[in-house]
């Protein structure tokens, strides 16, 4: 009789490895699965966009990036901070959608290790033409003490003091990605029973790829070192380009097939459009913990000290193979 490998969901998957743990409080597993209740609450809303009137377009208001705000990036904030509000284990919130911190100030947040710094909905310029968006976060240990409110200083921390980071991707299928320092595992949303059961374990990026996502449009804008590197590019035989716009989509992509992805500086944006706190800082530890490398051309990623909340990077993330070509070429 064939037997049925039984899948494992997130929350068996979480409470498996604090097993392994004795002396673990539970309470990162515990943020894991705020964070995974408010991503299905969020996936329902992103599949009905375009069934329903009120979900597309834009909110009518421009966030702190100055960026045109979607209902749907209202939506996920307000999810989020909402979930971890209600909550044991998160003591505040750093979102791109907020122009400041969210301290939930109440006795038991005030007692939580936990800060979490988000995205809460990437890429979503992408909402009204039905390409992948995605979900991105990382969690930090604060730095204040456990009892008070936390403050800013919890969340300017560089991105070698991250403990847990992650996406979730609403496309074909719906997936949480999720790293600790102990590996990056993938879990696939199954909707028949509501849960995200794990899909992907031990998720590693080949060290070598053909994938460069980059917007070209923006090729003579770029310094010339990174044009080399296009060229560099081009000429491989083998590799292709793809970018999708989406950096949750075009990294998942690159994640699991190998490729590197750029967000360079322009000439008229030095630092490019990404922000360090809630997008490069979580794939970049995602992509060091999965054996790939992640720098903003000259630094790692992960040291970069922040100086403000809604500051912004250029990033070069990907396989070890081609990156270690890449920082060559823009270093040299
Ligand atoms: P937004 O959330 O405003 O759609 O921005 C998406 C981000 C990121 O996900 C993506 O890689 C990048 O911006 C795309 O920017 P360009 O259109 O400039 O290439």
């Amino acid at each position: 009789m064939q037997t049925h490998r039984r899948v494992l969901t997130l929350d068996e998957f979480t409470i498996q490895e604090l097993r392994q743990f004795p002396a673990a409080t539970g309470e990162l597993s515990g943020l894991l699965r705020d964070i995974g209740l408010a991503a299905k609450r969020i996936n329902v809303e992103v599949n009905k966009a375009g069934l329903v009137d009120d979900i597309l377009g834009d909110a009518g208001s421009v966030n702190v990036q100055g960026e045109d705000v979607k209902k749907l990036d209202l939506f996920a904030d307000n999810q989020l901070i909402s979930v971890l509000r209600n909550g044991i284990y998160c003591a505040g919130v750093a979102s791109e959608e907020n122009d400041d911190i969210v301290v939930f100030d109440d006795e038991v947040s005030n007692r939580s290790k936990y800060v979490v710094l988000m995205d809460p909905l990437d890429g979503s310029s992408n909402i009204d033409v039905n390409t992948s968006i995605g979900s991105i976060f990382s969690i930090c240990r604060r730095v204040t003490p456990l009892g008070t409110p936390c403050t800013l200083q919890d969340f300017l921390q560089p991105g070698v003091r991250i403990v847990a980071a992650g996406y979730v991707i609403y496309g074909s299928s719906t997936m949480l990605v999720y790293g600790t320092r102990r590996g990056v595992n993938g879990f696939t949303l199954d909707p028949s029973i509501g849960e995200f059961c794990l899909s992907h374990r031990r998720m590693q990026c080949p060290p070598d790829g053909t994938i460069y996502s980059v917007n070209h449009g923006n090729y003579y804008a770029f310094n010339p070192r990174v044009r080399d590197y296009i060229e560099h590019c081009q000429q491989q035989k083998n590799y292709t380009q793809r970018y999708v716009g989406s950096m949750v989509a075009d990294i998942h992509r690159n994640l699991i097939k190998g490729g590197v992805f750029l967000y360079p500086g322009t000439v008229a944006k030095p630092q490019g459009k990404l922000r360090l706190l809630y997008e490069c800082n979580p794939m970049a530890f995602l992509m060091e913990v999965a054996g790939g490398l992640a720098t903003d051309g000259v630094r790692r990623i992960l040291e970069v000290p922040p100086t403000g909340l809604h500051q912004r990077s250029p990033l070069f993330l990907g396989s070890r193979s081609m990156m270690e070509t890449l920082t060559g070429m823009l270093t040299r």
